[in-house]
């Protein structure tokens, strides 16, 4: 098997998630077919496929004809067989649990073809967790995906020891053919790559404030100026939701009594739940929204060329 011979694409769970993907391959040519538990979740999924579609022509980045040809080569089905009927990949996005996870892709393994390609878009699970109930380890992998999946671009593809290495290849290749840039994880690893440089900044820049050396401000702009980025940790924070990052931290802390000032940094969290201060969703996190002040002019000096000929 080849990259090219993966025509027809299972996406199961039409959540956040597995609607970018099944939109991304449709639009790069496969046939996508979506599985979920009910027709109405699976109506919304197309739905809400529309509209991203629509926003990828508004932002002109797609064509309306591009979108057209894509929604053409989209179904969807309740039923497991007819969904694992001739597909040549599966991407797996049911929500992040384990024993749905095993459950799900041991109930599908009776019904996929033999030589199907079978990825995973956990977040924090590593594929030999459950790469057994899949019914052929050897085909099984992560293949995972950043938000959204057309812009942000970037796709892990990582096996688990007992992944044939000719199958990483091919969705090497497969995720270029799909327009992302392939990230190949060598070793299975939690959080793959982007994650692990990620949360390491934000627990910095948490340390940072729990221990009063900076201000949240001085911080994101010391990030925003040497980094040349739009938002710094604290801005991206509250763009993440600082619900989210609670939970993040007290799972993070649950896993490692000596996560470094753990006790801290959730408690200035949970003062931020407890007062609805949870980021730009509720119109104040660390800053107020909408205009937060880092994007107002003046809360960076950047340097211009000023003598340019
Ligand atoms: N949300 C993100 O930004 C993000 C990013 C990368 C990876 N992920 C991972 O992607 C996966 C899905 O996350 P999501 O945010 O799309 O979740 P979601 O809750 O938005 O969607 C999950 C979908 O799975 C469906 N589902 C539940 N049980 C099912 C079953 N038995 N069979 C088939 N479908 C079932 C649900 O009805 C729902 O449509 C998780 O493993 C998550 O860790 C999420």
């Amino acid at each position: 098997m080849q990259a090219s011979d993966i025509k027809k694409v299972l996406i199961i769970g039409s959540g956040t998630m597995g609607r970018h993907i099944g939109l991304q391959n449709a639009l790069y040519g496969c046939d996508v077919v979506f599985y979920d538990i009910n027709e109405e979740i699976l109506q919304k999924a197309l739905t809400h496929i529309g509209k991203i579609a629509a926003g990828l022509v508004r932002g002109g980045y797609i064509t309306e004809e591009m979108a057209q040809a894509a929604r053409a080569r989209i179904s969807m089905t309740t039923d497991m067989a007819a969904a694992a009927a001739d597909v040549n990949l599966v991407s797996e996005s049911v929500p992040e649990n384990i024993e749905l996870k095993k459950k799900v892709w041991g109930e599908f393994s009776k019904y996929l073809p033999k030589d199907a390609i079978l990825t995973t878009n956990t977040s924090t699970l590593l594929p030999s967790m459950f790469a057994e109930s899949s019914g052929d380890p050897a085909r099984f992998l992560a293949w995972h995906f950043a938000m959204p999946v057309f812009l942000l671009n970037i796709v892990d593809v990582m096996p688990h020891p007992g992944t044939d290495p000719a199958i990483t290849e091919i969705m090497i290749e497969h995720s270029r053919r799909v327009g992302q840039t392939p990230i190949y994880i060598a070793k299975e690893w939690p959080k793959y790559v982007y994650n692990e440089m990620f949360v390491s900044l934000l627990a910095a820049a948490q340390r940072l404030v729990v221990n009063d050396v900076a201000s949240v401000e001085d911080i994101d702009r010391a990030w925003m100026v040497i980094m040349e980025m739009p938002r710094g940790p604290f801005g991206i924070m509250d763009n993440v939701g600082l619900d989210t990052c609670l939970a993040v931290t007290k799972e993070a802390v649950a896993a490692d009594p000596n996560y470094p000032y753990g006790k801290e940094i959730i408690a200035m969290f949970q003062a931020k739940v407890d007062a609805n201060e949870r980021g730009r969703k509720t119109g104040k996190g660390f800053y107020t929204y909408p205009n937060p002040t880092y994007e107002q002019p003046g809360f960076v000096d950047r340097v211009y060329p000023k003598y340019k000929k």
